[in-house]
């Protein structure tokens, strides 16, 4: 899963298309962008899901001229009513070349020649769903970090990572789930850790059905909320800057958010210690001439690191430690 959701972070930094040229493989290339762009979330190749299957699409559109601008309208603005009652959001972090390969190669499935090995493929990917659903011991038979049952998603033995709509998010939030009932949500917008809940990690009903809105839902309770400004400052504890987001890769298992302020890239770790609850947050900067401050919230004595001096409740890096600091934050109970 995290391999996967890390093409979709991929997928959106592209500018043309996924790929240029057809493969005679049996993985078509649009079936990779396909699942690249989250489309697996809600959609089969050959049995209905929370929306349509692709053939069922095909079957539809492939033969009516209007078919491709149709199709490519539901994925551009969304789409509800045309095959049920649940909902698709606009798919707008994926292109626009891309959504129109992806529409053209849609109304092409019915007369795919690995139609029969796709419907063999689901076929029996469905019957092993319906093995996770029960109460057996999933650790021995798969090893997948996660369980799902039904819509909800817990955490196994390796973090899940989620790109997902979240309560009090931006539109692009990451939900990590860590083994053990921790997780916690990192807004990839304003690039900074949100909050951490414990209990059970998601539940998507919500955001694959857009019955009454995207967003998952927590399924525990919040430990810990982070103060809402991005806590980075270079130069000067005021100075406040431009970050961007460039993604994340996963180390060790562990996601890494990559972004930068102005020139200087971040590299973000953000793990948790349960034994004596202490959220450790991992900086890793290139190298700079400017202060680096970290600013705490509004009281800072659940902060502490050996890496720099506090100034109020802003701590000034240390400049031999600016490369690589550690921020730990005690969660109280
Ligand atoms: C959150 C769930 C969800 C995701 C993610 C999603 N879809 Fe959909 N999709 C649906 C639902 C539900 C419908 C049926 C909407 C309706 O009834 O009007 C649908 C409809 C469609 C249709 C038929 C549109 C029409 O006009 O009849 C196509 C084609 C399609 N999706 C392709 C895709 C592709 C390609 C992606 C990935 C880029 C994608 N979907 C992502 C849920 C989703």
């Amino acid at each position: 899963m995290p391999r996967f959701i890390f093409l979709i972070v991929m997928v959106g930094s592209f500018a043309g298309p996924f790929f240029a040229s057809k493969s005679n493989g049996k993985e078509l290339a649009e079936k990779v962008l396909y699942k690249a762009s989250g489309c697996v979330a809600c959609h089969r190749m050959t049995l209905d899901h929370i929306g349509p299957s692709m053939l069922a699409v095909s079957q539809k559109y492939a033969n009516d001229p209007n078919g491709a601008s149709m199709v490519l309208d539901s994925l551009k603005n969304g789409a509800r009513g045309k095959w049920g009652n649940n909902a698709m959001p606009p798919q707008s972090h994926v292109s626009d070349q891309n959504l129109q390969l992806l529409t053209n190669w849609a109304l092409t499935i019915k007369d795919s020649p690995n139609l029969k090995s796709w419907q063999k493929e689901e076929l029996v990917t469905q019957e092993s769903n319906t093995v996770l659903s029960t109460d057996q011991p999933l650790e021995a038979k798969y090893s997948l970090p996660e369980n799902r049952i039904g819509t909800v998603v817990q955490t196994l033995d390796q973090p899940v990572v989620y790109r997902t709509y979240l309560p009090g998010a931006s539109s692009r939030a990451i939900a990590v789930g860590l083994p053990g009932g921790i997780s916690y949500a990192f807004d990839a917008k304003l690039c900074k850790l949100l909050y951490f809940w414990e209990g059970g990690f998601l539940d998507f009903e919500k955001s694959w059905t857009g019955h009454g809105g995207w967003y998952s839902k927590l399924m525990g309770t919040k430990i810990f909320t982070a103060p809402p400004h991005f806590p980075l400052r270079l130069g000067n504890s005021e100075d406040i800057r431009k970050v961007k987001f460039n993604g994340y890769r996963m180390i060790h298992g562990q996601p890494e958010f990559l972004y930068r302020i102005d020139q200087l890239d971040v590299r973000h770790q953000i793990t948790f210690q349960p034994e004596e609850y202490i959220i450790v947050q991992k900086f890793f900067l290139s190298k700079t001439e400017n202060k680096i401050f970290f600013i705490g919230g509004e009281n800072r004595q659940n902060l502490s690191s050996e890496d720099g001096e506090w100034r109020g409740n802003a701590l000034l890096i240390d400049p031999v430690r600016q490369e690589a600091f550690t921020i730990f934050t005690q969660v109280i109970r």
